[in-house]
């Protein structure tokens, strides 16, 4: 437990609960005493991780959710009303991989990876913002980006380009929801070991033809981004420790972990340059 534990009440939803970083979310949210709302695509999963929290003397729903499904989303947010009342933290924390180079990228995976990991975002904001709204006590909604946006790499465009918009979406949602004092943050995670190549091909839907992996992308990809080093890879449980007190004190930007400052650093300079010549142009 943390010190700032106490200021957490009332019910935490979370979307990719099934695994990995949503998991171990929804982990800390159970641990700081919310009751949990698990969904999922893959509903065993999510029920796996629901009951986990219930065996360790908390409360949990899940729910099977595919969240670029409106409707489905729809039917969660009456199962949590139904069930506890409120919804004060939001993580709408979903998001699947396909790699590839720009040439090989298909039709069908930009649009895939766009109408998961962009609009699954928008959907489960939109479904759910009238029950938090409506609750009482800390809200936050918690979207989650990913460390490609502040260091970008090769044969991952879809993928950085979905992350650029959640960035973007998250940005705006903050500024239009401060007045009513409920705090949005964009979470930033570094690489984690976790499944998430395994649950993007998993829940790719069938009727767009199979996710291509080839281990080349992810070498040249690395290769890129010079993450080689344990710096760069930690579990999800290493990934949310600082998650927690980011959101208490409503950070406009959450960093789970790597070594990415120099790029970072050189990156805006470029920027920043680039503001700075228009200027005596
Ligand atoms: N793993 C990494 O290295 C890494 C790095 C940066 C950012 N991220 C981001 O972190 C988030 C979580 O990824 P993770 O590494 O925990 O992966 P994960 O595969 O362990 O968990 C993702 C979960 O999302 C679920 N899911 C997939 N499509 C879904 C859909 N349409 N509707 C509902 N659920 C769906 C999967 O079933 C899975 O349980 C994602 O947004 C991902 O892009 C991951």
């Amino acid at each position: 437990m943390s010190s700032s534990d106490h200021f957490w009440t009332g019910t935490a939803v979370v979307t990719g609960a099934g695994s990995g970083l949503g998991a171990a979310m929804a982990d800390r949210f159970a641990e700081a005493g919310m009751s949990i709302v698990a969904l999922d695509i893959d509903g065993e999963r999510a029920e796996q991780q629901a009951q986990a929290v219930r065996d360790r003397g908390g409360r949990a729903i899940a729910m099977r959710v595919d969240v670029a499904d409106p409707a489905a989303l729809e039917q969660a947010v009456a199962a949590v009303r139904e069930e506890f009342g409120g919804c004060n933290v939001l993580c709408a924390n979903v998001g699947v991989q396909q790699f590839g180079a720009i040439d090989k990228l298909t039709e069908n995976d930009w649009r895939w990876v766009l109408d998961v990991n962009v609009l699954g975002v928008v959907h489960t904001v939109r479904a759910f913002l009238p029950l938090l709204r409506k609750s009482e006590g800390v809200r936050r909604v918690v979207v989650t980006a990913s460390s490609s946006v502040l260091v970008p790499g090769v044969r991952m465009a879809a993928y950085i380009a979905s992350k650029y918009a959640v960035m973007g979406y998250g940005e705006t949602l903050r500024m239009e929801l401060a007045p009513e004092d409920i705090g949005v943050s964009v979470f930033f995670p570094a690489g984690m070991r976790s499944r998430h190549l395994e649950s993007s091909r998993l829940a790719r839907p069938a009727e767009l033809g199979p996710s291509v992996l080839a281990r080349e992308d992810i070498d040249v990809m690395m290769a890129s981004r010079k993450v080689d080093t344990a710096e760069h890879v930690a579990t999800p449980e290493h990934a949310t420790r600082n998650l927690l007190a980011e959101l208490a004190a409503n950070e406009r930007f959450i960093v789970s972990h790597g070594a990415y400052r120099d790029e970072l650093v050189a990156r805006c300079d470029d920027l920043i340059a680039a503001v700075d010549r228009a200027q005596r142009a």
